[in-house]
């Protein structure tokens, strides 16, 4: 069925990068980056990962906002046109499958930091020690009051916000919530180094350990690069098919990927610094965000203020990634079935909170029920982050190298004579070179690294 409406579009560059941007900035550049750099070697991990976005990131996002570009279709009519079958088809509802289950975990998570903004806004987040601090975390997590009711208000307001559409809803309030991003990262940051042994959380974050550089590290910084950057989930290629035909796409693209890789280090920087000024030593994953900082925070001056930034910085990165998980699905809906963007986007929200609800409880009530020996949490988190995303990253190359041809894929980047593309033949080489050879076979190496292989 055709669409019935004229399909939207970004209204200015800067609204598409601060959209994009928004994308990239959550939960995994926030709260992920800065302790897998901290465990994996520091500067060292730091230099692989920038490595691993020139080589498959960058190129994949031009690759992705491309192929969304030219076909102006969600990502099953994208696939659909260029790969011109019906193996392609699916392989387009596959991604958009992804970024639908992770919209579903995604907004659990984002749900805790919501719900401890509003703890920290109560002032509920003095502790005496770290036992009190995780015996507060665990009672919220484990009540499926707390954490169903903030998955809710989390989704409430990402379709909130997609209700209003492309222009007023994900370009405005992304040009609105990203400088507020900024903003605090900068506050946090300012009060981090200022700190008496700042430089304690510097040398941890960037002093280069090679030692710490393990073969699982650098699988963990590919799969870093590729996270961060939203791909393989059908994000950037929705986001690409608002894009108008005139635009230069490495040309908007690289901000993304600079201002991106900036803010990750910058938060890294301001946490680390925080942390080790209390001389408390960084935890890792859940508890360095629920245990440790607030804990450092009940011990600091203008702690009260500094936990309300902080998780009003996390909430904020959520919100514009889960936005951007839901909108493909939605996009989807509105191209290929002719519904409304306001059904469609009510209908997205309720589904994917439902979805959610099972890992929403897998810290409670669920927590021994048990998927391939995984809690459901767990277990649509390893399906979508480890297997589907690096999956639809591989079948976005493949489609873009192979079936569509780098050469005429290439030619829709020609936009301008002033195009970035036009006079430099070696820019073109080295995407070439990334898409259809190095790509390929790093994904295929996450793959069967995941798979047990190694
Ligand atoms: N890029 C986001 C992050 O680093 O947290 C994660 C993300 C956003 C994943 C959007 C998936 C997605 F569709």
């Amino acid at each position: 069925m055709k669409p019935f409406e004229k399909r939207e579009s970004w209204k200015s560059r800067t609204g598409f990068i601060f959209a994009a941007l928004g994308s990239a900035v959550g939960l995994g550049s926030i709260w992920r980056f800065p302790y897998v750099v901290g465990q994996n070697g520091g500067a060292a991990f730091i230099l692989l990962y920038l490595i691993f976005l020139a080589l498959i990131g960058f190129p994949i996002l031009i690759a992705e906002i491309l192929v969304g570009r030219t076909a102006q279709l969600s990502p099953f009519g994208a696939f659909k046109k260029i790969g011109k079958n019906k193996f392609w088809g699916l392989s387009g509802k596959l991604v958009i499958f992804t970024g639908f289950i992770i919209s579903s975990f995604y907004s659990v998570i984002a749900g805790w930091m919501l719900g401890y903004l509003i703890e920290a806004i109560f002032g509920h987040l003095s502790f005496s020690g770290s036992a009190q601090a995780l015996e507060h975390f665990d009672k919220l997590s484990s009540s499926a009051f707390w954490s169903i009711g903030f998955h809710f208000l989390f989704m409430a307001l990402s379709i909130l916000i997609l209700f209003f559409g492309v222009r007023k809803g994900i370009e405005q309030k992304s040009k609105i919530m990203m400088p507020l991003l900024i903003v605090v990262v900068i506050i946090l940051v300012i009060k981090g180094v200022t700190l008496p042994s700042a430089s304690k959380g510097l040398k941890f974050l960037l002093s280069p350990r090679w030692d710490l550089v393990t073969p699982a590290g650098i699988l963990i910084a590919l799969g870093q690069a590729f996270f961060t950057l939203s791909l393989g989930q059908g994000t950037m290629v929705t986001y690409g098919s608002y894009l108008s035909k005139k635009e230069d796409i490495p040309k908007s693209c690289f901000p993304v990927v600079l201002l991106n890789t900036l803010i990750s280090i910058l938060v890294g920087i301001a946490i680390f610094t925080i942390v080790f000024s209390q001389d408390l030593q960084p935890a890792v994953g859940p508890s360095l965000i629920f245990e440790t900082l607030p804990l450092v925070f009940t011990k600091m001056k203008l702690g009260y203020v500094l936990s309300i930034f902080f998780f009003l910085l996390v909430t904020l990165a959520a919100l514009t990634s889960e936005i951007s998980a839901l909108e493909p699905f939605i996009s989807y809906l509105i191209d290929e079935k002719g519904w409304k963007r306001k059904k469609a986007s009510i209908f997205t929200g309720c589904l994917a909170f439902l979805i959610g609800v099972p890992s929403a409880l897998s810290f409670g009530l669920l927590k021994r029920f048990t998927l391939f020996g995984l809690n459901f949490f767990d277990f649509v988190s390893f399906l979508s982050v480890n297997i589907l995303v690096p999956l639809g990253g591989f079948l976005i190359v493949v489609l873009v190298s192979y079936i569509w041809g780098i050469k005429k894929a290439f030619e829709h980047l020609k936009v301008s004579k002033e195009a970035f593309f036009h006079h430099r033949p070696w820019v073109a080489m080295y995407f070439k070179v990334c898409l259809k050879y190095i790509s390929p076979i790093l994904i295929i190496l996450i793959l069967l690294n995941i798979l047990g292989f190694f």
